[in-house]
């Protein structure tokens, strides 16, 4: 099942609320908040107390990425604010096991992240241990960027990797995703897929309809032939 999950950073942060609800009301199925501090990434976006108001504009589950160093440090605090999935960067932990750990017990969704520099084989030993990975398409810290198309590949060696362990987990992908190459990232295996200015620029409704009337006549087009079976 494929899900949209708009980035509250391409909205207009004056008219938060306006831009979610929205979203919301045209099919989001979450919502993406990129949290930023200004060390893993060279900007800075949000914390804690935009979170909170977020979470009183939707029920939707949000889909946290935190683009911190130390990600364990904020997990609890973030999980005590309404995130539903937590995702941190493997670059920036200083123990990915603990990280997951840590985000199970606060009651959340795990979710491990890399760069698009970062090779995937470095998911292999944490496989079973996160809900999601997400692979960025993009350099981290801005939104409006383009997609790297190196990185589909990364995607695809991710769902076989998954694949051969039997494990149907989300691959959420983020960074340049648009009506150009969304069918690339599908059929390379992403499922859960991040936009930020395709959704939040320009007619939201009009955005929101073209994604999901794409993803409802989706035929799959360069998937391997065993991804085709499922
Ligand atoms: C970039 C963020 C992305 C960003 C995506 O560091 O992680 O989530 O908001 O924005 P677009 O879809 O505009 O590339
Ligand atoms: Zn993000």
């Amino acid at each position: 099942m494929f899900q949209i999950s708009p980035s509250i950073l391409a909205t207009d942060f004056a008219c938060l609320g306006d831009y979610m609800r929205r979203a919301d009301m045209a099919g989001a199925d979450m919502f993406h908040v990129d949290v930023m501090d200004g060390m893993f990434v060279p900007n800075i976006s949000f914390g804690i107390p935009i979170m909170e108001s977020v979470k009183k504009i939707t029920h939707k589950p949000l889909d946290v990425h935190l683009m911190i160093v130390q990600p364990e440090r904020y997990i609890r605090e973030f999980a005590r604010v309404g995130a539903d999935i937590i995702t941190v960067h493997y670059e920036a932990c200083d123990d990915v096991n603990v990280a997951a750990a840590l985000i199970h017990e606060s009651g959340c969704k795990a979710g491990l992240a890399i760069k698009p520099g970062t090779e995937t084989s470095v998911l292999e030993p944490y496989l079973e241990q996160f809900d999601m990975f997400l692979i960025m398409t993009v350099e981290p810290g801005f939104g409006g960027q383009k997609y790297m198309r190196k990185c589909t590949k990364k995607l695809t060696l991710l769902r076989e990797m998954l694949d051969d362990y039997d494990l149907d987990t989300d691959i959420e992908v983020d960074g340049g995703i648009t009506r150009e190459n969304i069918g690339t990232v599908l059929d390379a295996g992403a499922n859960v897929i991040v936009m930020g200015s395709s959704v939040f620029k320009g007619d939201i409704e009009d955005n929101m309809k073209y994604y999901r009337n794409f993803f409802d006549n989706y035929v799959p087009g360069k998937l391997p032939e065993e991804r085709k079976k499922s």
